[in-house]
């Protein structure tokens, strides 16, 4: 074992994990300086997985029991919750490169005597994924989360995945995502990238249109569920399905660039919102320009933690979350715009969001805050009419347009 060991407990799962107080920096656990990684941050993201794995197999799932495969489970613990917190779960297979971790995850079965539902292996997350393929024991669940991209895992997850699975995926490689590092994202994700106000929207499209390319290369297609920004990192729960039809109506119509218009800071995923209005026109991605969230399983995972999952330690913020969510999935056609940057641009306060909404309602368009920015909100008013918000604005906009 890793040295001292500390007892922890998550959800409805006791568990090992190496002893924190090695780890810490400034008062703060460091879980990359443990020698096996366990982020406590995580337990929100680990938190939603279980709610929404629970409304996957309630209401989704094309067969009963589930096999869930965790591929890189450091200590277990989020494996261990599927076993243990959701009903409907067949076996779940886990396992990780490292060999400290894999007796971690050994232990961990044992203190939670689960060895009828969980089976740990030690070696690559790949080769784990096509050996259970390889074994023909059918699997509807992959969840993805590594840290760092999650690109090496796809192409193996989407293959092992049945038609109508899931697929969950974390990405903590923001910087990448966002713009920050636009020759890695362009190697990475074959999307061209900036920084720009919009930059986590952008992440969660250029991260879904890479899984979606992967997929359709298999005649597969993806359906996003819920798509988020949270923390430091960026979580995705899409259902899986088989056929070239979908995958081909994904490369034809599903794909495509955002258009950013740089004297506004405003972005779209049409031309036509920033023709006549911008001076300077840049495109990203390509990237995913479908939908983000179904506002269905979305409502279903909201009622399953404010009911039977009430006891999630991170419920209070998870609902916050996914409220916010759920209002802006009813305009997630429209790219998230931020009232500070086009404040900036016009040289001038930035408005409260709450009063930009409630104006923009009152002008007769819809408007919704969004969880990607404190200051960014989703509406179908054209730009103009944004611009309309701000003193100097609309004077702004006929400039550039008649120019
Ligand atoms: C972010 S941690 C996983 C956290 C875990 N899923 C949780 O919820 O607590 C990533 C883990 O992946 C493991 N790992 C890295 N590369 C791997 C690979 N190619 N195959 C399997 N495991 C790998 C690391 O050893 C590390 O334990």
């Amino acid at each position: 074992m890793p040295g001292r060991l500390a007892v922890a407990r998550e959800g409805k799962v006791l568990f090992y994990m190496p002893d924190p107080s090695s780890a810490r920096a400034g008062g703060r656990l460091e879980p990359a300086w443990l020698p096996v990684f366990y982020n406590p941050r995580m337990e929100l993201n680990r938190d939603l997985s279980v709610a929404a794995l629970q409304v996957y197999i309630d209401y989704y799932a094309s067969r009963k029991p589930v096999n869930v495969v965790e591929p890189l489970s450091a200590t277990g613990v989020r494996a261990l919750r599927y076993a243990l917190e959701v009903e409907g779960v067949g076996r779940v297979y886990c396992g990780d490169v490292d060999y400290e971790a894999y007796r971690i995850i050994v232990a961990n079965i044992g203190l939670n005597s689960a060895w009828h539902s969980v089976e740990a292996s030690w070696g690559d997350a790949n080769a784990l994924m096509y050996s259970i393929k390889f074994r023909r024991v059918p699997v509807l669940v992959v969840d993805v989360d590594p840290f760092g991209p999650p690109t090496p895992f796809i192409e193996a997850a989407l293959n092992l995945i049945g038609d109508g699975g899931l697929l969950m995926v974390t990405a903590t490689d923001t910087a990448v995502l966002e713009g920050s590092k636009a020759s890695k994202a362009l190697r990475r994700y074959q999307a061209r990238v900036a920084r720009i106000p919009q930059s986590r929207e952008m992440a969660l499209r250029v991260l879904i249109g890479y899984i979606a390319r992967v997929a359709a290369g298999m005649d597969k297609w993806v359906e996003p569920l819920i798509s988020l920004y949270m923390d430091y990192y960026v979580r995705l729960y899409m259902l899986v399905r088989r056929g070239s039809k979908g995958a081909r109506k994904t490369v034809e119509s599903l794909l495509g660039p955002l258009y950013y218009c740089e004297d506004f800071k405003y972005a779209s995923l049409r031309e036509n919102d920033v023709r006549g209005y911008c001076s300077k026109v840049t495109h990203m991605g390509p990237l995913w320009t479908g939908d983000l969230f179904n506002e269905e399983f979305l409502e279903k995972v909201i009622a399953s933690v404010e009911g039977p999952f009430n006891y999630l330690g991170t419920g209070r913020t998870l609902l916050k979350t996914l409220k916010t969510a759920r209002e802006e999935a009813k305009l997630q056609g429209h790219v998230y715009q931020r009232l500070d940057s086009i404040a900036s641009t016009l040289k001038t306060e930035t408005p409260r969001r709450e009063w930009a909404i409630e104006t923009l309602r009152s002008r007769g368009f819809k408007a919704a805050p969004t969880h990607l920015a404190p200051t960014g909100l989703r509406t179908d008013a054209p730009l103009r009419d944004l611009l309309g918000l701000f003193p100097g604005g609309l004077k702004a906009s006929g400039a550039l347009s008649a120019s």
